[in-house]
């Protein structure tokens, strides 16, 4: 068992000193307790928990949030926890690898070596805000994304040049293919890509989960476990039992997600997305895979469901669900009902949601078939949950 030098300080993941077998039961237990609070029995159904491929390093976006001490020093790194809330300047972290550490400290270096000053969110003063760093594993890509508010300006070629310094062969092997620059002004906690200017390199990296290539772009929805996303849609892919007979309907598609994994075993997949870029990003994924037998509605998954009603109607015999945190509202639900789907495989990143919502899909008449768990966090309490339910 590792232990960082900030745990305990740190808010990242706070079950390090818990062995990875007691983990996986801590999550069990979480599952079957949110079953059981939603009264959905789920014993005879439940599948024993997958774990993750990679127990370390495993994070393929890291968030860091700049900090302006008191004394004019600056800091960066993540949030605290509970008991500690200022930013923790990380020297180590277990889960997002050397590689991205590096980054962060030649990242503060520049800053420190150049007087940039941090941005204090409740005075709204100061310049930096955010370093977001993306990476592939498959390509071995990295991204770093700058964000700033517009109160300031700093070297752009000293900045590209301290990063490139990075060799490979220190770094793991990963090289930076992109460098970006956001501006965002929002009084907002929360990085806001008002502004972007790509700075170095390309606009994206790639990963490869089983045969398909993902395009991820600056702002991309991606899941944060690349090794541990294989796991998730091997599993999602073995309970659809996808035919090329299966016309399926992918709810909250992303840039193509699961969709795209499973599009080759299906005659159609059409898929609904409220983001426009994510819908842009879905097509490009679909034409550099080769796939041809998708489409994409670009709207709020309660109206199009609405809108498209007596289209949709019989046309669909599977649905996949993959919403965020918060679980569909009762509309979708109702909605969804109404399409009369065979097959419903849900896929949530929050048991408390996830039950909630099942419970209804069982009211309705829905028989729940299969509870598999997906660790694709590790040392954290986050867990991943597939569904499947079948009508009548
Ligand atoms: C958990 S992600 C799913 C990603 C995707 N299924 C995949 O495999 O990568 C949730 C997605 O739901 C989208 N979303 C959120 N609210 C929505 C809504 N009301 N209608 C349609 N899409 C929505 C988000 O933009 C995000 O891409």
């Amino acid at each position: 068992m590792k232990i960082c030098r900030h745990f305990n300080y740190c808010g990242g993941c706070n079950l390090q000193d818990t062995s990875y077998r007691e983990q996986l039961e801590l999550k069990t237990k979480l599952i079957k307790e949110r079953a059981d609070k939603n009264g959905v029995d789920i014993k005879r159904r439940f599948k024993k928990i997958l774990s993750s491929p990679v127990k370390y390093n495993y994070r393929n976006k890291m968030e860091f949030t700049f900090y302006a001490e008191e004394d004019g020093g600056l800091c960066l790194g993540l949030h605290g926890n509970k008991q500690n809330r200022r930013v923790i300047e990380l020297k180590e972290c277990l889960i997002a690898g050397p590689e991205v550490i590096n980054i962060l400290k030649a990242a503060l270096m520049f800053a420190r070596d150049n007087n940039l000053k941090g941005y204090h969110r409740y005075r709204r003063k100061g310049y930096l805000r955010y370093l977001i760093i993306r990476k592939s594993v498959s390509k071995k890509e990295l991204m770093v994304i700058l964000v700033t508010t517009s109160q300031g300006r700093f070297k752009k070629e000293e900045y590209i040049k301290k990063l490139l310094s990075l060799s490979e062969s220190k770094n793991e092997g990963y090289k930076i293919t992109g460098i970006y620059h956001i501006i965002n002004d929002s009084a907002a906690d929360a990085v806001n890509f008002e502004k972007e200017k790509l700075l170095y390199g390309k606009e994206f990296i790639e990963e490869k989960v089983g045969r398909i290539t993902y395009r991820i772009y600056n702002q991309s929805f991606f899941q944060t476990n690349s090794r541990c996303l294989k796991v998730l849609y091997e599993s999602a892919k073995k309970l659809l039992k996808p035919s090329k007979k299966d016309k399926v309907l992918d709810l909250f598609c992303g840039a193509g997600g699961i969709g795209l994994y499973i599009a080759k075993s299906v005659s159609e997949v059409t898929g609904i997305e409220i983001n426009s870029q994510a819908i842009k990003k879905a097509h490009e994924n679909m034409r550099i895979n080769s796939i041809k037998n998708m489409n994409f509605i670009n709207a709020d998954v309660r109206l199009s469901l609405k809108d498209n009603k007596e289209e949709f109607r019989g046309k669909f015999n599977k649905v996949i669900i993959d919403p965020p945190r918060a679980g569909i509202s009762r509309k979708v639900f109702e909605r969804l009902i109404e399409l009369n789907i065979p097959k419903v495989l849900y896929i949530s990143c929050n048991p408390e949601s996830l039950f909630d919502n099942i419970r209804l899909f069982i009211k309705a008449g829905y028989k729940l078939k299969v509870v598999q768990p997906v660790d694709m966090f590790p040392h954290t309490m986050h867990v991943e949950t597939i569904v499947l339910m079948e009508s009548g």
